[in-house]
């Protein structure tokens, strides 16, 4: 399996970033390429972010580029108030040069081939709207497509009716869905709200991260979503998005889902970024998604639980990491 990951990190993001280098490191999967979008906090400040938290997990060799800075439309908006000023909470990546040619980093993955290249989309989906736009004989090589966003039938987290991803740029995830050239994997707020991590949990996820780096960051990173959650009535704990998203993209996890057309309100101000499947067919549209519709969170868990394993024996130079490389989601 290869990856594309496009994200905005943004602090679940990172938890993503985390899981992947691990499998990277334990080859399961290839990761071409990390590419970011403007979201959770501008597109140059992720890819920085994203620079930083690579080095840590032990591959700061991985391409890198920032993505489209604004949203195609609407003026861009940030999350500081979620996120944190930079964008991982309390933490603050250094200051670095950020390269800018992400389209080619994804032509040049796609050129490789494509039936076993997933591209996973966990911030807005600014990038690929303009990839589908700009390059659209390459855009429709992808087979497979994952989602992080839409609130679908459910309660937004940024309006009434709206998730975040999908709100920050409503003209892009309109667009998406409806030039996909494959039905889109899409991890929702109904589903992903239930990947949650507790304060006790990181700390045991961080003693399993042993002396990799990333464990003298991450409670600095993930307290500051904590006390988001707690300040929005959630409780003092913190909503990892991103990590269940990337889990259900690589079949890690058992998970269900229902083949369907999903369209994104675009224009309307109160409506903005609303998304809508149309479970009972009544478009009689090709369908354009999968929309996923329940999870096995406790079996994400366990696999971030063993990416924090990796980490750690990367981190003391352990050749025992032989033994990982036949994790599968039947394990
Ligand atoms: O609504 C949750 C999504 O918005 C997650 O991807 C989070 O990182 C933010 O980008
Ligand atoms: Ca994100």
């Amino acid at each position: 399996m290869r990856v594309i990951l496009d994200c905005d990190p943004g602090i679940d993001d990172t938890y993503a970033i985390i899981f992947l280098t691990a499998a990277a490191q334990a080859g399961l999967i290839e990761l071409d390429c990390v590419t970011t979008t403007s979201g959770n906090a501008p597109a140059d400040q992720c890819a920085r972010n994203a620079a930083w938290v690579l080095g840590l997990c032990g591959l700061p060799i991985i391409p890198l580029a920032a993505g489209v800075p604004e949203p195609l439309e609407v003026d861009l908006t940030t999350t500081p108030e979620t996120h944190g000023d930079t964008g991982l909470g309390y933490a603050t990546a250094p200051e670095r040069h950020v390269e800018h040619d992400w389209d080619a980093l994804w032509i040049d993955s796609i050129a490789r081939g494509t039936d076993d290249l997933h591209l996973i989309v966990t911030g807005p989906l600014t990038s690929l709207a303009a990839f589908a736009h700009t390059h659209p004989e390459h855009f429709a090589k992808l087979k497979h497509i994952t989602v992080m966003g839409g609130a679908v039938h459910y309660p937004g987290n940024t309006t009434p009716s709206a998730e975040w991803n999908f709100w920050v740029d409503p003209h892009a995830a309109a667009d998406v869905f409806a030039l996909t050239p494959t039905p889109i994997t899409l991890c929702s707020l109904g589903v992903t709200e239930k990947m949650v991590l507790k304060p006790e949990a990181l700390a045991e996820l961080v003693d399993r991260l042993g002396g990799s780096p990333v464990a003298e960051h991450l409670e600095a990173i993930t307290r500051f979503y904590f006390e988001f959650h707690q300040d929005v009535g959630e409780g003092y704990q913190a909503q990892i998005h991103d990590l269940l998203t990337v889990l259900i993209a690589l079949d890690l996890v058992d998970y269900q889902s229902t083949e369907t057309t999903v369209a994104v309100e675009a224009d309307s101000e109160l409506m903005r970024g609303t998304s809508v499947a149309d479970l009972r067919g009544i478009w009689e549209r090709e369908p354009n998604a999968c929309l996923v519709t329940e999870a096995d969170v406790e079996a994400a868990w366990e696999r971030f639980g063993w990416a924090c394993d990796v980490h750690a024996k990367v981190a003391a130079g352990d050749a025992e990491i032989e033994e990982l490389r036949h994790l599968r989601a039947d394990d």
